[in-house]
């Protein structure tokens, strides 16, 4: 299996959140994207940080990294993605089994009604954009202050404890509590095969093997050592 972060979607054109060039370097994510903050001025969030979102995800496309996950899936390697982005592209990839640990921010969500409409399809000509029955709209993503979706956390659980290896991709791991799940595979026994461009806090306690490089060059050259590998057995 693989755990996925905002690395990972980093050669897709989607900022970071930490680190250089990271989102919360420019904004603090306490003011705009914690529950407490959508609600209090839900103009506001949208101006400030959905409607960038919007922009930058409406164009963004898998990059190898993605097609790698997938090349594993069709080869037979990879069973599950747990990612924490909101981005869609590992499905946009080919891969079958995605577990949206953050949800997704594909769909809008009325506070009102309830009903779904596609980010795609939402007019920003007013703030906040609101749903044909007058509700305001809200990403179906987990804000900070927000409970994971109990399914995606129960099913995380279940096959981080049954994987007998986990790559995990561009994530600073410092995320609760979608960065336990890498213990949780190591407590169970598996390989812990991290990339990533800088060392993280998994680094040095449970990986076992540490690929430092982005994930969208690492990745292909992985593919192809694995089925050089598996074509010589
Ligand atoms: P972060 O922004 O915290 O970490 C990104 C990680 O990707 C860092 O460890 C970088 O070193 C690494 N990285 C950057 N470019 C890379 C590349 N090209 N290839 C490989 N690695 C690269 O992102 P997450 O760990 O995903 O939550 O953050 C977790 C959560 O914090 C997000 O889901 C979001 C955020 O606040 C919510 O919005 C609830």
């Amino acid at each position: 299996m693989a755990l996925t972060g905002a690395g990972i979607s980093v050669e897709s054109g989607i900022p970071p959140f930490r680190g250089k060039g990271g989102l919360w370097e420019k904004i603090d994510p306490m003011e705009v994207a914690h529950i407490d903050a959508f609600m209090d001025d839900p103009a506001r969030v949208w101006k400030l940080l959905i409607q960038d979102m919007k922009a930058v995800l409406d164009k963004a496309r898998p990059n190898p990294g993605h097609t790698g996950l997938a090349d594993f899936e069709q080869a037979g390697i990879l069973r599950t993605i747990i990612t924490q982005n909101v981005d869609s592209l590992h499905q946009a990839a080919g891969n079958n089994d995605v577990i949206e640990f953050h949800g997704n921010f594909a769909w809008q969500r009325c506070l009102n009604c309830d009903g779904m409409i596609e980010t795609t399809r939402v007019e920003l000509d007013q703030m906040p954009p609101r749903c044909n029955c007058g509700g305001i709209l809200r990403p179906d993503c987990v804000f900070f202050g927000e409970m994971i979706p109990q399914q995606a956390l129960a099913r995380s659980q279940q096959v981080s404890a049954q994987c007998d290896a986990m790559l995990v991709i561009g994530t600073s791991a410092t995320v609760q509590p979608a960065a336990t799940m890498p213990f949780i595979a190591k407590d169970n026994g598996a390989v812990i095969i991290e990339i990533n461009r800088e060392p993280t806090p998994l680094t040095q306690p449970i990986s076992d093997l540490a690929l430092m490089g982005a994930a969208g060059s690492v990745m292909p050259r992985l593919v192809r050592a694995v089925s050089q590998r598996r074509s010589s057995t």
